[in-house]
């Protein structure tokens, strides 16, 4: 056996905390924001459907391979990819999957923070009690109103951006993780009060046949690509964010049943989300293919109505922001690491950097929702393409190489050394999926979205 390298930004001091990090860096607006708009933008149960196979079948053995990957290299995923890739006697151009990882995280994160700042400004409103009572226009006006704003939306922007380098700069290990423990299960349990809620809508069975009852005539092969995107997004995968969490995993963790947690808990987060959203949407005959403001017209109703809505409303954006926080810093972490890596910066440096950098590609974000709202290109404002472009193009080109190494350059003895398996029949199905099931997927998705076959 080789001699384990070590990272030199330290380990996580439990394979719980892995765990908890990594939810927190798969658990995040990608839940409770993207995946049930896109749900409903794409007809419901057969889109969740195939979300859900590309879970299991892509998702949870590419996390594994991330995850491997990390620990194995110990490294930003630049050099990680470089280092396994010449042990191995491959081309050291694999390191080029670290980079386009790199680049990746700084446009999703452009992106992220704009939406998240959404989530900040919500705090405010809701406390402020703009929603008490109001109904389904009054809520829809409020949500216009801040879209039309840029300055509102850069402020909140600004903020978000600040808070997410403060812990990088601190180093992710001693800063979001502790806060994660407990507002992670806050955040499952106030979603739990708000399935509750939607239970007495009167509007319960139409949101859950939408939700689970498939319509295979409603799905496009865009839409097919969609879930398959989105599986990546929503458990951080195909860039470095789940690899350079892996660097910091300790070294006797067992990677396959960590990846079961975090998978789990973050596929039942995104649909108690969509068993709290759908019924109110139909309870209050909202059109559930109104795009990305979804939740902030939906919810909001909820909160005006309910007893201590109040409260429980701006509890929710706060967790939803804390829930976007702890994502956050694991879209820039590979890229902070390969700085200080490779370049000897310090940690506060490279996040000026960057931080300054992610800002300014967020504003033109922040003016797609308003001055630049009829730009188009391909149909798609700023927003939807950068967000198409990361997401359903980049995240699973990226976890495809990822399985590819996995699966074909990695030796089998180094990947079972690594996952810590036998030759039994767990690994034989990993292996499978990594080799087979998951790469041939992802190209034939992407044909297919072309419209080549
Ligand atoms: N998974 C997060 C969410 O669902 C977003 C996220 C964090 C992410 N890190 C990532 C997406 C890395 C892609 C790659 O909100």
């Amino acid at each position: 056996m080789s001699e384990p390298r070590v990272s030199i930004h330290g380990q996580w001091s439990s394979r719980w905390i892995f765990i908890l990090a990594a939810t927190g860096s798969a658990v995040g607006l990608g839940n409770i924001w993207k995946f049930p708009y896109i749900t409903g933008e794409n007809g419901g149960g057969a889109f969740v459907l195939v979300y859900l196979a590309c879970i299991a079948c892509i998702g949870i053995p590419i996390m594994m391979a991330e995850i491997m990957l990390g620990r194995r290299g110990r490294q930003n995923p630049i050099n990680t990819m470089h280092t396994l890739a010449q042990e191995s006697g491959a081309s050291r151009h694999w390191r080029l999957l670290g980079w386009s990882g790199v680049v990746a995280g700084l446009l999703i994160l452009s992106f992220y923070s704009v939406i998240a700042g959404w989530a900040l400004s919500y705090i405010v409103k809701t406390a402020s009690g703009t929603f008490e009572g109001a109904d389904g226009d009054a809520v829809s006006a409020v949500f216009g109103d801040m879209l039309a704003g840029p300055g509102g939306l850069l402020f909140w922007h600004t903020v978000f951006i600040l808070m997410t380098m403060a812990v990088v700069a601190r180093g992710v290990k001693s800063g979001l993780e502790k806060a994660v423990q407990f507002l992670m299960p806050a955040l499952f349990v106030i979603l739990l009060v708000m399935v509750g809620y939607a239970a007495t809508t009167g509007a319960f069975s139409q949101g859950l046949k939408f939700l689970f009852n498939p319509d295979f005539s409603k799905l496009t092969a865009d839409g097919v690509l969609v879930a398959m995107g989105h599986a990546f997004f929503t458990l951080s995968l195909g860039m470095g964010a789940i690899m350079i969490y892996g660097s910091y995993l300790p070294h006797k963790a067992s990677i396959a049943s960590t990846t079961f947690y975090i998978a789990g808990a973050d596929t039942l987060v995104a649909l108690l989300a969509g068993m709290a959203i759908f019924p109110i949407i139909f309870a209050n005959g909202l059109e559930p293919g109104a795009g990305p403001g979804l939740v902030f017209v939906t919810l909001p109703i909820a909160f005006g109505q309910m007893d201590g809505g109040l409260i429980i409303g701006t509890l929710f954006f706060v967790l939803l922001t804390f829930a976007a926080w702890s994502s956050s810093i694991s879209l820039i972490e590979p890229a902070v690491t390969w700085l200080v890596e490779n370049k000897g910066l310090s940690r506060a440096k490279t996040c000026v950097v960057f931080g300054a950098m992610t800002w300014l590609l967020g504003i033109g974000t922040v003016l797609s929702f308003n001055h630049w709202a009829d730009y188009k290109l391909f149909d798609k404002t700023f927003f939807d393409l950068l967000d198409y472009l990361t997401t359903n193009i980049m995240l699973p080109l990226g976890g495809l190489f990822i399985a590819l190494f996995a699966g074909w350059v990695l030796s089998r003895a180094d990947s079972r050394e690594e996952l810590q398996m036998d030759d039994g029949l767990g690994y034989r199905v990993w292996l499978f999926l990594v080799k087979f099931v998951a790469p041939l997927a992802v190209i034939v998705v992407f044909v297919k979205a072309i419209g080549l076959i």
